[in-house]
């Protein structure tokens, strides 16, 4: 495949990380001459890690030849099978960007923005070709992190979506469809919540910054990497699971009319519980919590 990228910066750089470790030809635009330097600086760094976690598979580092940096959109999009847009996160600045893309990109190619918390309605509105811009929202530290957000906005088309799902499980990232697009997606709309209390607990002084990362380290943050927040509310339940939880916190007083929202998050809770039993999913837990503390102790925590 070849695969343009506008914009390499942070972002950029860990997008061609995953390209060409899968062997795909990238081109880079970047309107900061600084940033190809710093990009290929960002790659160097990046291989021996790639290859600890798995996402490089071969000995070789990926040869250097498979990347390009064009001077503009028009010649970096030209020929391309998918463009990753990386610009700064500016709804103005990415609706020329895509409007530029649009105009050169083969009519096969999907047009993707890792903007953290744009939705894509907003960018493609007005633009020629909306039906393949979709929304690809990686994570910080791109090349290590596998999720991608991916949602289309009101006018994507559903092929377009797939096809940018496909394109990223196939560089061994963990594409995460979104039903419907939020400001924020899903990833900063549970962080800014984190965040904020977070300020606000210190603003208020109920503890300091230490107190507060701390109260996450040697708690929830233990657990979370492998139990939800909502998968932790069955747990957190007793024997009667996310119905106990919530029944516990008076949100749940009685039988649920069909289509409640609420008994949509309960089906999915058991969903997600796959026929596990609470026991099961607590001893899993307790597993990954005691290798987690002899991780924090190996980083002298
Ligand atoms: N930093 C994060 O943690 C993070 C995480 C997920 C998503 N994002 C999103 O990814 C996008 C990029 O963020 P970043 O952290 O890589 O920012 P960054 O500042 O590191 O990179 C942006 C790059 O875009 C370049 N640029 C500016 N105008 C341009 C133009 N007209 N044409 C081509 N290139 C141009 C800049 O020179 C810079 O190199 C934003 O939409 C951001 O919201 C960021």
């Amino acid at each position: 495949m070849r695969i343009a990228l506008v914009g390499g910066g942070l972002m950029g750089a860990g997008w061609a990380a995953a390209f060409l470790a899968h062997g795909h030809r990238v081109v880079v635009t970047d309107t900061d001459p600084k940033a190809e330097p710093a990009l290929r600086a960002r790659l160097e760094r990046a291989w021996p890690l790639l290859r600890e976690v798995g996402d490089l598979a071969t000995e070789a580092d990926p040869d250097p030849d498979l990347l390009a940096f064009a001077p503009d959109i028009a010649s970096a999009v030209t020929g391309a099978d998918f463009v990753q847009e990386s610009g700064p996160e500016d709804l103005g600045l990415k609706r020329s960007l895509f409007a530029e893309i649009d105009k050169a990109a083969p009519e096969g190619a999907v047009i993707a923005s890792s903007s953290s918390g744009i939705p894509i309605s907003e960018i493609q509105r007005g633009q020629a070709r909306p039906e393949r811009m979709v929304i690809g929202h990686p994570l910080n530290p791109p090349h290590l992190m596998p999720l991608v957000e991916v949602v289309g906005g009101e006018q994507t088309a559903e092929a377009a979506v797939t096809a940018a799902i496909q394109v990223y499980r196939s560089v061994g990232k963990r594409p995460l469809r979104l039903d419907r697009e939020t400001p924020g997606h899903i990833v900063n709309r549970l962080q800014s919540a984190l965040t904020r209390e977070a300020v606000a607990i210190v603003l208020e002084g109920v503890g300091d910054a230490r107190a507060v990362d701390d109260a996450l380290t040697w708690g929830p943050g233990l657990r979370s990497a492998l139990v939800g927040p909502l998968l932790n509310m069955h747990l957190a339940g007793g024997e009667r699971g996310i119905e106990g939880f919530l029944a516990a916190f008076g949100t749940l007083t009685g039988d649920l009319p069909a289509g409640d929202p609420m008994a949509r998050l309960i089906a999915g809770v058991h969903a997600e519980a796959a026929g596990r039993s609470i026991a099961e999913i607590e001893d899993e837990r307790d597993r990954w919590v005691i290798r987690c503390r002899r991780l924090l102790a190996e980083f002298g925590r």
